[in-house]
């Protein structure tokens, strides 16, 4: 094997330049293009020597796979390079990822304040898990900063947000939220899932944390489960030997799968962008549509928001049917023929869901109005098909 490293930095190429080499060595074990899977549980040592100069971080190499394995080091690579950030630290799902970084960061006694638009998992790690060793978490409305300064004390560690959330699509002005964090010295945190580096990049702003639930754009085929953070070396030294503890990682399969995803980021967000934009402004045009949220129509609450942070607004499109109860809306998801009836996103095939069926279904109805989440609201993830066969199968299902 070589230690030869890839000529291609962060700073000097585009992000599909980035996406195909960035992290991978030019010469590769076997001579192969693409980066190997190792199915291997240890790594072992020629000599005692050997791993004496291992123990003693004077030979950087693999010891034991919950350690990490060589094709997740080029993963993490690239992605910290997507991002712009100096590491990133590899999960087996996006909700380890955020257990990961909650776990690592915050002792009994700590607050935690995040907008309650987050990911519900999120928001129930925070409350239920975190709460059981003494953490205390405040939930305050999406984007209300005032709100959000209003429940800082001095025990607050984090301030945590999406950024556009689900399935709102709020944006965060990340420029407040970091100067929120700056003022009384608290680490911020954005679950960037749904923008992707591709469209935000909040580490620029100056955000400490940015994590994704890697499952959806970044590996891209409804095909493998990952989750990353990314930071600075130093802020995501504790996440790393946190993980080195639990074993909370994919395994080599999953980072080969999500290496080989993201060799197409480019290309698959440039589409998933389009068609988000197409089909949203078809939707708002329909007349059996009551209202669409997608933060790159001017009618979103946070369109100038977006328009600032964001270079793209992504495939995820809500929208709610006109004059609808449950059962109406649930027929127009029945009637269409491209997506596919089920949760997540950011993969090339498109998915369609009514939020109160699947992650809102145990929720009552006042705790769903509570959240904004009707009985006759949708939510679209466009994948990577044409648009124009995306809106003419919406257009036969509105109509049905
Ligand atoms: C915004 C967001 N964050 C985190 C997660 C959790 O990711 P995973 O499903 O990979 O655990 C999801 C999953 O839907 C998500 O949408």
């Amino acid at each position: 094997m070589t230690d030869q490293p890839s000529p291609i930095s962060g700073a000097s190429a585009g992000i599909s330049t980035l996406a195909v080499h960035a992290g991978e060595a030019r010469q590769k074990p076997g001579n192969a293009i693409t980066d190997a899977i190792f199915c291997t549980a240890t790594y072992t040592f020629a000599n005692t020597r050997e791993a004496i100069e291992f123990v003693e971080q004077k030979l950087p190499r693999e010891e034991y796979a919950r350690y990490g394995n060589p094709t997740q080091k080029v993963a993490e690579a690239k992605l910290a390079s997507l991002e712009g950030g100096e590491s990133a630290v590899l999960y087996s799902s996006g909700m380890s990822a955020v257990a990961g970084l909650l776990l690592a960061t915050l002792r009994g006694g700590d607050e935690v304040v995040l907008f309650d638009e987050c990911y519900h998992r999120t928001r129930q790690f925070c409350t239920e898990c975190l709460g059981k060793f003494g953490c205390v978490t405040h939930k305050v409305p999406a984007c209300d900063f005032e709100a959000m300064e209003a429940a800082i004390n001095q025990r607050t560690r984090l301030l945590v947000s999406e950024s556009p959330t689900n399935p709102h699509l709020s944006v965060v002005d990340l420029e407040r939220f970091v100067a929120l964090g700056r003022k009384y010295g608290i680490a911020t945190v954005v679950d960037s899932t749904l923008a992707t580096p591709f469209n935000l990049r909040p580490l620029e702003y100056g955000v400490d944390y940015v994590m994704h639930s890697a499952t959806k754009y970044l590996a891209g085929h409804n095909d493998v489960m990952a989750g990353v953070v990314i930071g600075s070396d130093e802020k995501l030294r504790p996440l790393r030997d946190l993980r080195g503890v639990l074993g909370n990682l994919p395994g080599p399969h999953s980072d080969y799968l999500l290496l080989r995803g993201l060799k197409t980021f480019d290309l698959r967000m440039r589409r998933h962008n389009e068609n988000g934009m197409a089909v949203a402004s078809f939707l708002e045009s329909h007349p059996r549509v009551e209202k669409v949220y997608y933060p790159g129509l001017p009618s979103h609450r946070d369109y100038e928001i977006a328009r600032r942070f964001m270079h793209g607004f992504g495939g995820l499109i809500t929208f709610l049917v006109r004059d609808a109860d449950a059962d109406t809306t649930a027929r127009v998801v029945d009637s269409v023929r491209l997506p596919r009836i089920g949760p997540s996103l950011g993969g090339v095939e498109s998915l369609i869901e009514q939020p109160i069926v699947m992650s809102y279904h145990s929720h009552t109805p006042e705790q769903r109005r509570a959240v904004g989440i009707p009985d006759n609201m949708i939510r679209l993830a466009c994948g990577i098909e044409n648009a124009d066969d995306l809106i003419a199968d919406l257009s036969q299902a509105l109509e049905a």
